[in-house]
């Protein structure tokens, strides 16, 4: 018979054995939200209900995610947007996918040295390509979202419907999230500087605080003309008409012709495959589908699940498919409508497998040592085709969308900079892109994301500038798997790399596979950088004794990287899963 103090012993560790065995209910990891039917997952709430409110009106993907697109805008001026552009990939659910291109174009007036001063140097400052007037491409989200409504929207749901949810949350008000809050304290300095952004974005320097109510009457007059007059309203109406104005007023590049000649593209998606899943993914303008199907290439022939999910020798890996990468990606990649993109050649398998065949397992290779790939490319001509150019008189977030049909839409746009150019246009509450800076402003000179870029994406008029952005869905056998994609500048593609590879060669859920930490390498510069407590001392040691040097995150997206909205279809429930990113305050997943 135990003493008393040890037969408490008895109790406890009994207790804790059968809490142990209990452990799957107390998931390490938040579970996904589950649904039935449709699903919309952003980086804040209220721009997931105004999709979800399409939805539940009979409304499908597209319808869905067009009134979130419109509503970020409102609730998540940090990068929602109808001053900036991006990219929105779609798969129906009878099979067909279709990517939209409605990244911004340079201005008419643009130039190649546009950016760089008599000195030679880099303008900084005022008339630079990352702040003022002269920053800003032609938006394309308007033109974009309206061309994926008329053509791919249900039907059911109009682009008057579509603009309510934003219309009501501007003109009505929505409360201020703490989120937002600090987000618009961190950049008062460019936010100050313009006139209207003070007024609108800082109350004029007093701040908006936590749970104020906070309405914008000019973004709401704006969403109700739209509503009003069609999304020709933006390049032709009073709503073009207040942004040439002071455009003009404030030594701006943008013009009325400019507006009104602004096109969509719809381009072919990318397809890859890996593993035996497929994989849709953006074509150029964005270098991120072609640089992730080129890292999927490399890392196939490699058993990665038996490296370990957060192993030194799993990280090792990955970084040296990403330093290949995006060494390729300098040299080759812009707009494919301006220059010849070798697409074929750098998805080509013999090529990848020649691209790794200095791979050393217990050595980093130094990026100095890694030159792109091809050699030198003739860069004229057109090579990626689209099939469709919409002209009729009609700083980055991602979001996901799935609805009860299966149909599936992924998209990533942006304002580039968080608040893009800082420029808020007089009269109308439409923050405008700073999406010039993705353009090669010199050769040889860091953009703001530290990359390098060539000649390949030189600034022409009418072209667009080269994107990382990677919005992305998986196929299992055909069918729909996985919705992904994140804002992060050339960070994008590695945190899309990840995700997949999370669900693909670790099993993880799809909260497990959002959450996980992340790294990222861009070959320039030769640095490996890492989330906040993202990667353990021991690993850190390994990976400094193969020769890699190392950054914590603390760069202009603060500590972590991404915000991968995703959604998984579970092949045999056919549930719904939604994972919202926790690294993104406000960020919500909805669902019906
Ligand atoms: O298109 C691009 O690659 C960039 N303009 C994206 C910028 C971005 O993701 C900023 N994110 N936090």
């Amino acid at each position: 018979m135990p003493r008393p103090s040890l037969r408490l012993h008895f109790i406890v560790t009994g207790l804790l054995t059968l809490c142990v065995a209990l452990a799957p209910a107390l998931r390490a990891q938040r579970t996904p939200v589950e649904a039935e039917r449709g699903m919309v997952t952003s980086a804040h709430e209220l721009a997931s209900l105004a999709g979800l409110e399409m939805l539940q009106r009979g409304g499908n993907a597209v319808d869905a995610a067009v009134a979130t697109g419109l509503a970020l805008t409102v609730v998540y001026p940090f990068a929602g947007n109808i001053g900036g552009g991006g990219f929105m990939l779609i798969r129906l659910a009878d099979g067909r996918s279709i990517a939209i291109d409605y990244r911004e174009t340079a201005p008419s007036a643009a130039s190649r040295d546009m950016y760089v001063g008599p000195d030679g140097n880099v303008l900084t400052g005022p008339n630079s390509s990352t702040v003022g007037w002269r920053a800003s491409g032609i938006p394309g989200s308007v033109a974009g979202f309206a061309l994926a409504l008329q053509k791919y929207g249900s039907g059911k749901v109009t682009w008057a419907d579509v603009c309510e949810p934003s219309r009501r949350l501007a003109t009505d008000g929505h409360v201020v999230s703490q989120t937002t809050a600090a987000g618009l304290r961190t950049y008062a300095k460019l936010l100050g500087q313009f006139e209207e952004s003070k007024k609108i974005y800082l109350k004029g320097g007093a701040f908006l605080q936590t749970g104020d109510l906070w309405k914008q009457p000019d973004l709401g007059a704006t969403f109700t003309r739209l509503q009003k007059n069609g999304p020709q309203e933006f390049y032709e109406g009073e709503t073009a008409r207040l942004i040439v104005d002071a455009m003009k007023k404030n030594g701006g590049t943008i013009t009325l012709d400019d507006l009104k000649n602004y096109k969509v593209a719809e381009r072919v998606p990318l397809r890859g495959a890996y593993r035996g899943y497929e994989i849709l993914t953006m074509p150029p303008p964005s270098s991120g589908g072609i640089a992730l199907l080129q890292m999927f290439a490399m890392l196939e022939p490699h058993n990665v699940s038996a490296l370990g999910a957060q192993s030194a020798a799993k990280y090792h890996l990955f970084t040296e498919v990403m330093r290949r990468a995006f060494c390729d990606r300098a040299e080759y990649l812009g707009d494919p409508d301006f220059v010849t993109v070798p697409t074929a050649q750098l998805l080509d398998r013999e090529y990848l497998k020649k691209r790794m065949a200095d791979f050393s397992a217990t050595q980093a290779t130094p990026s100095d040592k890694i030159v792109a790939g091809l050699g030198p490319v003739k860069l004229t001509g057109t090579a990626t085709p689209r099939t469709h150019l919409y002209s009729e008189s009609t700083e980055t977030t991602h979001f996901s969308v799935v609805d009860a049909a299966g149909n599936a839409v992924s998209n990533t746009y942006t304002l580039n900079g968080a608040y893009g150019s800082g420029v808020t246009i007089p009269g109308t509450g439409i923050l405008m892109n700073n999406e010039m800076d993705d353009f090669t402003a010199k050769v040889g000179v860091k953009n703001m994301f530290g990359l390098l870029q060539g000649p390949a994406n030189a600034i022409v008029p009418g072209k667009r500038p080269l994107s990382s952005m990677t919005p992305t869905i998986v196929l299992k056998d055909q069918q729909l798997f996985l919705v992904t994609g994140s804002p992060g500048g050339p960070t994008i593609i590695n945190t899309v790399l990840q995700i997949i590879s999370n669900v693909i060669d670790f099993n993880q859920s799809a909260t497990q596979a959002v959450e996980s930490p992340r790294i990222h390498h861009q070959w320039m510069p030769d640095q490996l950088s890492y989330e906040r407590n993202g990667l353990s001392t021991d690993t850190a040691t390994v990976l400094k004794s193969l020769g890699h040097s190392f950054k914590e995150r603390a760069s202009y997206e603060g500590a972590y990287q991404g915000d991968g909205e995703t959604i998984m279809v579970d092949p045999k429930t056919k549930l719904r899963l939604g994972a919202a990113d926790p690294r993104k305050g406000d960020s919500k997943a909805v669902g019906h």
